[in-house]
């Protein structure tokens, strides 16, 4: 079974709207918040900076940045239309906070129109990824900052030994979840091939042991099914 969220608008309206769960759900993940703020920490945001994230689901990212120092507007692009609806309900009375339907390959935006683009986790679902950042280039001002911030979902392990068999659990779950499993080794290359540089990479570990709920949602979407009754 390919990626549901790279192509996320033919997917059916009720797992649209069980995915936009997962997403706040995670968003909702005292690590995942961690990580975040750490990446958008090391950015130098401009005054009043136009911020764009590309793939914003149902927008909690978007939701942060609008909040972030500096920033003066955020705007949000998915191609679901229930991410984009259920992103528009949560901002509703948030000025400074604009979602819009459309593809990452192919943004509306007239060129220079942004001062920072972010992807959250979604680069690894677009097929033709170079494409996206290649669009990223053309909307960003010139001194212009790209944060891109993915998985290494290559080496997701639920193992506690060798020749462990839940980790073939793993490694099908991931096949059926992410497009590119091993985009963000090949980074440097992606970006720079559209022009960006230089790039400085950071990684982070996230463990979850004592409260899974996230990552068995991520089991269950890869129909692997190891919930309880
Ligand atoms: C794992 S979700 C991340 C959502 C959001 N960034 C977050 O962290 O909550 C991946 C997102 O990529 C979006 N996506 C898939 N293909 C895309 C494309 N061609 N252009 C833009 N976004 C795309 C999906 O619709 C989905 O919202």
């Amino acid at each position: 079974m390919p990626d549901v969220y790279a192509t996320i608008a033919e997917a059916d309206p009720e797992t649209q709207q069980r995915l936009a769960d997962v997403l706040e759900l995670r968003a909702a993940d005292a690590q995942q918040r961690a990580m975040l703020e750490a990446y958008l920490s090391e950015l130098d945001f401009p005054h009043q900076a136009r911020v764009l994230e590309v793939g914003c689901g149902p927008g909690p990212v978007t939701r942060v940045l609008a909040a972030w120092p500096g920033v003066a507007e955020a705007v949000g692009v998915d191609p679901s239309p229930v991410f984009i609806a259920r992103a528009r309900e949560k901002a509703a009375g948030v000025d400074r906070l604009r979602f819009e339907e459309g593809d990452g390959r192919a943004l509306s935006f007239p060129d220079g129109s942004f001062h920072v683009v972010v992807f959250h986790t979604t680069l690894c679902h677009v097929p033709g990824s170079d494409k996206a950042v290649a669009e990223a280039f053309r909307v960003l001002r010139p001194g212009g900052l790209l944060a891109i911030f993915d998985g290494d979902y290559a080496s997701t392990t639920l193992a506690t030994g060798d020749h462990d068999p839940l980790q073939c659990c793993a490694d099908a779950a991931m096949a059926t979840l992410v497009h590119d499993r091993w985009l963000v080794r090949r980074l440097p290359d992606v970006v720079r091939s559209s022009g960006f540089e230089p790039m400085r990479i950071r990684s982070h570990g996230f463990v979850e042991i004592t409260e899974p709920g996230y990552m068995l949602t991520l089991v269950e979407a890869g129909g692997i099914g190891l919930r309880g009754p």
